[in-house]
């Protein structure tokens, strides 16, 4: 990790220097738990709230936080000043700060008006912004995009806007929102940014390793690291961050976590759900198999906790039997 101290921002929050990115569907009560368990400093952050659905009913599921989570940040994602503000005071119990979604790129998200959609309509951003950090007494930090697109690129001004708003922190992801995830993160950007604002800045997107992190650092001299994907791949990611610790987790280790993971999911939502919901985990945790693909098969088929119990022993005893 670099050098430089954590900073205290919003008079008494010690901003951390690594954070789990917030992923809709993935960065669940109990993700968040595993990672926890590997880094007691790390910045968490929920999935993406939606500030309409929790003005609604303020105890929706998604917006489950436990102290255990402390450092949290709940993400609010929506285009309604009032809605956002009302949404972030719903949440302010629960958290230790505010994380505002302006990069989302989904079509779903964008087209009311929401996520990375806000970035086309600045003002409006600047009064979510303004009105979020008026209601709450939380650290507000906002995500973004380089731009909607690359014609109509202004991660520079945005980020300078968000900070006359009032955000604490930025974390930028080097993408366009017409980028989607294609292309790769574009770091030096990320760079421009960080002098061109004075609050701490966070870089995101494809940093896979403890390598990546330090040479995305080195472009960019960010305050910090904001990583999403990465931490699938090795759950053990940002506390090896911040620790400068080398030694990616073994392969064995990496399944037991697997195991404990779908228990854990299974505890959380019912053997039935659970099953299919991890399916769309494997991928990052059997990467670097021989045979991922037929292993990869059997898991996204099978029903059952048992069975895939049973595959992932299999997959251990060959691979041990490999070594
Ligand atoms: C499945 C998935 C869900 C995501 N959901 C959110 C979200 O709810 N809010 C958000 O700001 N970004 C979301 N993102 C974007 C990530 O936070 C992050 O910006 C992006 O994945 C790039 O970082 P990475 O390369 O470290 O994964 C999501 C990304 C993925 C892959």
């Amino acid at each position: 990790m670099t050098n430089t101290k954590q900073i205290i921002i919003n008079k008494n929050f010690k901003l951390p220097k690594t954070i789990l990115s917030p992923m809709a569907g993935i960065t669940d009560i109990v993700l968040r738990s595993i990672v926890r368990s590997y880094s007691s400093n790390t910045l968490l952050t929920t999935e993406m709230i939606s500030a309409e659905a929790l003005c609604n009913k303020p105890d929706v599921k998604i917006s489950e936080v436990t102290q255990k989570d402390s450092p949290i940040f709940c993400q609010i994602v929506g285009h309604k000043v009032e809605k956002m503000a009302k949404a972030a005071k719903i949440l302010e119990s629960k958290c230790q700060g505010i994380d505002i979604n302006m990069g989302c790129p989904v079509k779903k998200v964008t087209s009311g008006g929401d996520g990375s959609a806000l970035m086309i309509n600045t003002s409006l951003a600047y009064d979510i912004v303004q009105a979020v950090k008026e209601s709450i007494k939380l650290p507000v930090s906002v995500k973004f995009r380089l731009g909607f697109t690359k014609e109509q690129e202004n991660f520079i001004e945005f980020g300078k806007l968000m900070e006359k708003a009032g955000a604490d922190f930025i974390t930028l992801h080097g993408r366009y929102r017409s980028q989607m995830y294609s292309g790769a993160s574009n770091w030096e950007k990320i760079g421009e940014l960080v002098k061109n604002v004075s609050i701490p800045v966070f870089a995101n997107g494809d940093i896979l390793s403890y390598e990546d992190s330090q040479k995305c650092l080195e472009i960019t001299n960010a305050y910090g690291v904001s990583i999403g994907r990465g931490v699938l791949y090795d759950v053990s990611l940002l506390s090896r961050i911040e620790n400068n610790d080398k030694d990616v987790m073994t392969f064995q280790n990496k399944i037991n976590v697997l195991k404990d993971y779908i228990n854990k999911e299974c505890d959380y939502r019912g053997e039935k759900v659970a099953i299919k919901f991890m399916r769309k985990f494997y991928p990052f945790f059997i990467n670097n198999l021989k045979n991922a693909s037929k292993y990869r098969l059997a898991l996204m088929t099978e029903e059952t906790l048992n069975g895939v119990n049973k595959i992932l022993d299999d997959i251990l005893s060959h691979y041990l039997l490999e070594v």
